[in-house]
């Protein structure tokens, strides 16, 4: 057996009833300096959302668990079974950095960065997609459902359907779909929208999303789409099965938020925050991956224009920008990087006292704990995406804001945007829009904050994301058995 699997018993499922296949595996390698010890799940809703499901339907997760050339044989951890899939190091280059990160992701995201279309690339997605569907199809028991997860994996819809005809196979999408026009660029789109519609049920973020795969659907391939139905027929023109497209807004695990901010050792460290930074009057905060979809620089911009002209002072409010590392050998994202830190030094350098700083830049990940702890220091949060399939950090300071107070000022531009109705919505690209709404929510009136947040939380304690895999997964099984009657 593989050394780092040892911790763990070894497991080989293959009548799995209920199956989940993500690019990745929802544990992380926990490694102390003599030893390899184990796993530990990846924070983040979607596991906590289907762990539940795995215990009690005999459920399998298929992923990759991280690293080059590894191979893993399948294990159980956390009441899961996981089944690795081993990507080589020029399939993580080609299909994971370039088809997916290069290509897929700005195409998606409205071509903010340039996609780049390569054969290469696309061969390999093809080959690394098969290999998924081969792994699923191998777990799963007579007529199990499988629940493949987002962009990484387009095309394992159709693969597992022809493999396993028997599976009821959903998919949703976690980013963005874009418009036709768009994903008109595509040189495989016609193959794409063929793997998506292997699927009895497509899941979408927004509505728009909804609508833009149908469109494309029936533009490039002349389907036949009725009531959000594709009748997805085979090269003989014969019809093999009806595919449903719907809106599915993912959400968090609220209950855990909740959790986490009524803790007093969570209360006091946020306290500890406002201290560590001076006590100011206000503190604002940004979490993001460090990506060019999360509109970062936009921020940064009317950030110092507000300090520049005198509407925020350095002493009395202080922007702590967490920036968490990622795809960092991905061109792009390496430019944004020495960008977005170049910004910042700029900013600090010119407003900087020896006792206040304007921007607290932290290039790290931190545990949920933490992040807990900036959402109660926070009087203010920034979510101002250029494009973003939902974005959790918005959901999640609002369901950790228990007293109502704190402002959101929130990217139109956000999937969050259609559930959040009452934050305070902006068109980052509109600097002097962005800075009058920053400055309004730095003195939004009490009353008129704890009415807003009021309103969003309700939205959020009623929309977590238990209930948004229930319904996605109630869904499908209505589907199937109306499909099979
Ligand atoms: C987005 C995608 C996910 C992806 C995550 C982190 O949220 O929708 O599929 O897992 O970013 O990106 P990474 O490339 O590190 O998996």
């Amino acid at each position: 057996m593989p050394k780092s699997a040892s911790a763990e018993s070894a497991h080989h499922p293959t009548n799995a009833d209920f199956i989940v296949v993500s690019n990745r595996l929802p544990v992380d390698r926990v490694s102390t300096e003599e030893a390899d010890a184990g796993w530990r799940r990846s924070p983040g809703g979607l596991v906590t959302a289907l762990a539940p499901v795995m215990a009690a339907r005999e459920g399998a997760w298929v992923g990759w668990h991280g690293a080059p050339d590894e191979e893993l044989a399948p294990f159980h951890h956390d009441n899961m079974d996981l089944i690795p899939v081993t990507l080589s190091e020029d399939e993580v280059e080609l299909y994971y950095e370039g088809f997916s990160n290069s290509t897929l992701w700005p195409l998606y995201h409205d071509v903010i960065a340039t996609p780049e279309f390569h054969r290469t690339w696309w061969d390999s997605y093809q080959l690394v997609n098969r290999r998924f569907a081969e792994a699923a199809a191998h777990a799963a028991a007579p007529k199990a459902t499988v629940w493949v997860q987002d962009y990484q994996l387009q095309l394992v819809p159709q693969y597992l359907r022809r493999l396993r005809p028997d599976l009821r196979i959903g998919f949703f999408n976690h980013i963005p779909f874009p418009s036709p026009e768009i994903f008109a660029q595509m040189p495989w789109r016609k193959a794409i929208l063929e793997g998506l519609l292997g699927a009895d049920l497509l899941g979408f973020q927004r509505p728009n999303d909804t609508a833009n795969f149908l469109r494309s659907a029936r533009r490039f391939l002349g389907a036949g789409v009725k009531a959000k139905q594709v009748h997805v027929k085979d090269n003989d023109e014969q019809i093999t099965h009806i595919a449903r497209a719907e809106p599915f807004p993912i959400s968090i695990d609220v209950a855990q938020i909740q959790e986490l901010a009524q803790r007093p050792d969570i209360i006091a460290r946020a306290q500890q925050i406002r201290e560590d930074l001076g006590n100011p009057k206000t503190i604002l905060l940004g979490v993001d991956r460090l990506d060019y979809t999360k509109g970062i620089t936009h921020r940064l911009k009317a950030y110092a224009e507000l300090l520049e002209d005198g509407t925020v002072k350095v002493e009395d409010a202080a922007l702590i920008q967490v920036a968490s590392p990622s795809r960092e050998r991905v061109e792009t994202y390496k430019q944004l990087r020495e960008e977005v830190e170049g910004i910042v030094g700029r900013i600090n350098g010119q407003h900087d006292t020896i006792q206040n700083t304007a921007i607290r830049y932290l290039h790290h990940s931190y545990p949920v704990e933490e992040m807990v702890a900036l959402y109660l220091a926070a009087d203010v949060m920034l979510v101002t995406a250029l494009r973003d399939g939902m974005n959790l950090v918005a959901k999640e300071y609002v369901a950790a804001r228990l007293d109502n107070s704190g402002a959101l000022v929130l990217s139109e531009f956000t999937g969050a945007a259609d559930q959040l109705k009452q934050a305070l919505l902006i068109n980052p690209h509109d600097i002097d829009g962005l800075k009058a709404t920053i400055a309004r929510a730095i003195n939004l009136p009490p009353q008129e904050a704890s009415r807003r947040m009021r309103a969003m939380r309700r939205q959020i304690l009623s929309h977590d994301v238990q209930r948004w895999s229930e319904d996605f997964l109630t869904t499908l099984a209505e589907k199937a058995i109306r499909d099979d009657s």
